[in-house]
C-alpha cells in the first residue's frame, strides 16, 4: 500500500429531520450568507425548513448559482460578503452551489485576481483566509459535501476548472435521504452515474496491494448497480434513498484514495464536454469512461477482469474475455441509468471535439493523465473519437 495522511475535518449529519440541527452547528453572533441555485429549494420545502431553523439569525441570501457554476456569478456574492461582512456561508443545494461556495469562500480574502485561484488550480490550505461553511446536500452525486474540492467554470473562456485544498472542507454536511423525493429523474441518473464513476476512478487502474480498498470501492460499485435502476423509480423509498445518499458520499469524501493509484482522466475529458456543450456531468463520463477502458485495455485489463468477477459475477476463461465482459456490463448498466453512451446522442455538432480537447490538453502541458500518465494526448484522441 502507498503511504497516506487521512484527513476529514467535516461534520457528517445524517438522517430524517436533520436540518433543524442547523440551528446549533451554525455560528452565532456573525451574519450568515445563504447561498442556493435556480430555486428547486423553494419548491420542495427545503427552504422554509432552513428558514425555519434560522430564525433569529442575521442572513443575507444569495441565490442563482448555475448548475456548473460560474466564476461570474460567484463573484457577485464574494463582492457581498466583502461589503456585508459576512462570516459564515450556508450553501443549500447540490454539488454546484456547494462547489460554488467553496470558491467564494476561498475568494473573498484572496490577494490578488481571484481568477487566479482556478487558472493555477490553487491548494489552498491557510483555514485563517478562507470563510467557513456548512452545506444542507439536496441532490447525492458529487461527494463534494464531504471533501475539498471544487470545480468552477469561466463563462468568458469556457473553462471549466478544478481546485481544492485542506482548508475548503465544509464545517458541517447536513444529508437528509429525503430530499431526493423532489428530484427529476435525470437528476437521480446523474448522481448514481457519477457516484459510480467517482469510485471506478480510484479503483478501476491497476492491480495493487490495498486489499480492503478494492473490497470498499467493490462494495460501493455493488450497492449502486443493486439499488441505482430502482432509486430513479421509488425516489421515496427511504431504504433506497439513504443508501444512494451513503454511497455518493463514500464515494468521494477522500476515504477510497488513500494508498492507491488513481486514474482521474475520464472526469477532466469529461470536463471537456461540459465545458463545451453544457452536456451534464454525470453524462460526460458515461460518454467517456467505457471508451477510455476500451482504449487503455492493456493496462486496466486486469483491474477490469477482476471488476468484472467482483461486481457483476462474471466468469470466462481468460483475463481479456473477463475484462471485456465487464466493460459491456458496465455499458449496459449505464444504459439503465438512462445514459446515452455516445457523444452525437447528446450534441449535434462535435465533429472537432477531438482536435479541440487535445489542442487544449497540450496548451495545458497535461501530456499524460492517469494512473500512469499514459493517456497522452494521442489517446485523448483515440478516446474521445471512438466516443463521438
Ligand atoms: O439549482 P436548483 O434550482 O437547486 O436545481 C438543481 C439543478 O438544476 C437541481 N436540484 C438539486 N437538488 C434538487 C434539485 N431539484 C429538485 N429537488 C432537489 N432536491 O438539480 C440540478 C443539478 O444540480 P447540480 O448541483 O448542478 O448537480 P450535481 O450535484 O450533480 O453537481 C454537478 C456539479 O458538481 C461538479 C460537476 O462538475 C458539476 O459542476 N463536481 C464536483 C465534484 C466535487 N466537488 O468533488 C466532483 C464531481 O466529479 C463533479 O465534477
Ligand atoms: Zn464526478
Amino acid at each position: 500500500m502507498l503511504n497516506f495522511e487521512l484527513y476529514n475535518p467535516t461534520n457528517y449529519v445524517f438522517g430524517k429531520e436533520q436540518i433543524t440541527k442547523l440551528t446549533d452547528l451554525v455560528p452565532k453572533n456573525t451574519k450568515i450568507l445563504l447561498a442556493y441555485g435556480g430555486g428547486s429549494i423553494f419548491k420542495n420545502g427545503i427552504y422554509d425548513q432552513v428558514k425555519t431553523a434560522l430564525s433569529g439569525f442575521e442572513i443575507v441570501e444569495f441565490g442563482g448559482i448555475e448548475p456548473n457554476p460560474r466564476y461570474e456569478t460567484l463573484m457577485n456574492a464574494v463582492e457581498i460578503i466583502r461589503a456585508q461582512n459576512i462570516g459564515f456561508i450556508l450553501a443549500v443545494g447540490g454539488g454546484s452551489v456547494i462547489d460554488g461556495v467553496k470558491f467564494i469562500s476561498a475568494a473573498v480574502k484572496f490577494e490578488g485576481n481571484p481568477m487566479e485561484i482556478l487558472k493555477k488550480r490553487m491548494s489552498i490550505k491557510d483555514i485563517s483566509q478562507v470563510i467557513p461553511f456548512g452545506t444542507v446536500l439536496t441532490l447525492p452525486a458529487t461527494g463534494s459535501e464531504m471533501n475539498s474540492g471544487s470545480v468552477i467554470t469561466i463563462n468568458e473562456t469556457q473553462e471549466k476548472l478544478a481546485f481544492g485544498g485542506s482548508a475548503l472542507f465544509p464545517k458541517f454536511s447536513i444529508c437528509d435521504p429525503t430530499v431526493i423525493e423532489s428530484l427529476p429523474k435525470r437528476q437521480i441518473q446523474n448522481g448514481v452515474v457519477d457516484a459510480f464513476t467517482h469510485v471506478m476512478e480510484q479503483y478501476l487502474t491497476y492491480t495493487h496491494d490495498a486489499l480492503l480498498q478494492d473490497r470498499i470501492a467493490e462494495s460501493i460499485l455493488q450497492t449502486l448497480v443493486e439499488i441505482g435502476p430502482s432509486v430513479v423509480e421509488n425516489p421515496t423509498d427511504y431504504k433506497l434513498a439513504s443508501n444512494y445518499m451513503w454511497c455518493a458520499t463514500m464515494a468521494l469524501n477522500g476515504l477510497l484514495n488513500k494508498g492507491v493509484p488513481t486514474d482521474w482522466a475520464t472526469h477532466m475529458i469529461g470536463h471537456e464536454l461540459t465545458a463545451l456543450y453544457e452536456i451534464d456531468h454525470a453524462r460526460s463520463l458515461a460518454i467517456i469512461g467505457p471508451n477510455l477502458y476500451r482504449v487503455m485495455f492493456d493496462t486496466k485489463k486486469d483491474k477490469l477482469a477482476q471488476y468484472g468477477e467482483r461486481v457483476f459475477g462474471i466468469q470466462g476463461n481468460s483475463v481479456e474475455e473477463k475484462a471485456e465482459k465487464a466493460i459491456e456490463k458496465t455499458v449496459d448498466f449505464l444504459h439503465k441509468m438512462g445514459m446515452l453512451t455516445k457523444l452525437s446522442e447528446n450534441t449535434a455538432n462535435y465533429e472537432n471535439t477531438a482536435d479541440f480537447i487535445v489542442a487544449r490538453f497540450e496548451e495545458r502541458g497535461w501530456k499524460g493523465l492517469g494512473e500512469q500518465q499514459n493517456v497522452t494526448p494521442e489517446k485523448v484522441r483515440e478516446i474521445v473519437e471512438m466516443s463521438y
